[in-house]
């Protein structure tokens, strides 16, 4: 069960989430749709609804967490789970890590999601080395922060890689999906 987009903008508001969160999920949405649809023509088959779907829930429980700490991965995965969204949980799930080693050559929804969320920085569409630049800034403050950060780049530089192989285009040529509004 994948609920449409409509449901998940119904959710996102009773989850009260943050304004800004709101419009980072809608730009995530874009670009994890934009890839899937281009997959698709490479001959991968990711389903578009599912892809969708995580892509605006990702962040569900991110406005609560950002009170309790708890991980919002975790929490988001478990209360979509419980509402009967078994796949999109699992795609929630791995949206901040990935963490496995993935398939060589079929892409999954759960890298898609993960991938194009950290394309968006905030609402703006920006490249890894961007975005990992600006996560550095904020969260490097120590050792163990700057490691944990560059296992991560490592990992979502893999997944770029490998979609970008079978798209055959330059990851910045996503950066013409940015809302006009915005120039
Ligand atoms: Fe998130």
């Amino acid at each position: 069960m994948i609920p449409n987009r409509e449901e998940c903008l119904r959710l996102m508001s009773e989850y009260g989430m943050l304004e800004n969160i709101f419009t980072h999920s809608l730009e995530v949405a874009k670009v994890a749709l934009f890839i899937s649809t281009e997959l698709n023509k490479k001959e991968q088959r990711i389903d578009l609804g599912l892809v969708e779907a995580a892509s605006l829930l990702h962040d569900i429980t991110k406005t609560e967490c950002l009170k309790t700490k708890e991980d919002h991965a975790q929490t988001g995965s478990q209360i979509l789970k419980a509402m009967g969204y078994e796949r999109v949980g699992e795609v929630v799930k791995q949206h901040i890590w990935f963490g496995e080693k993935g398939s060589p050559v079929t892409v999954s929804e759960e890298e898609i999601v993960n991938y194009a969320d950290k394309r968006v920085m905030h609402e703006r569409i920006v490249s890894l080395e961007e975005r990992f630049n600006d996560l550095k800034e904020r969260y490097g403050r120590d050792q163990r922060a700057i490691d944990y950060l560059s296992r991560l780049e490592k990992e979502t530089y893999e997944i770029e890689n490998k979609i970008f192989l079978i798209l055959q285009i330059n990851p910045n040529g996503l950066r013409h999906l940015q809302r006009e509004s915005d120039y």
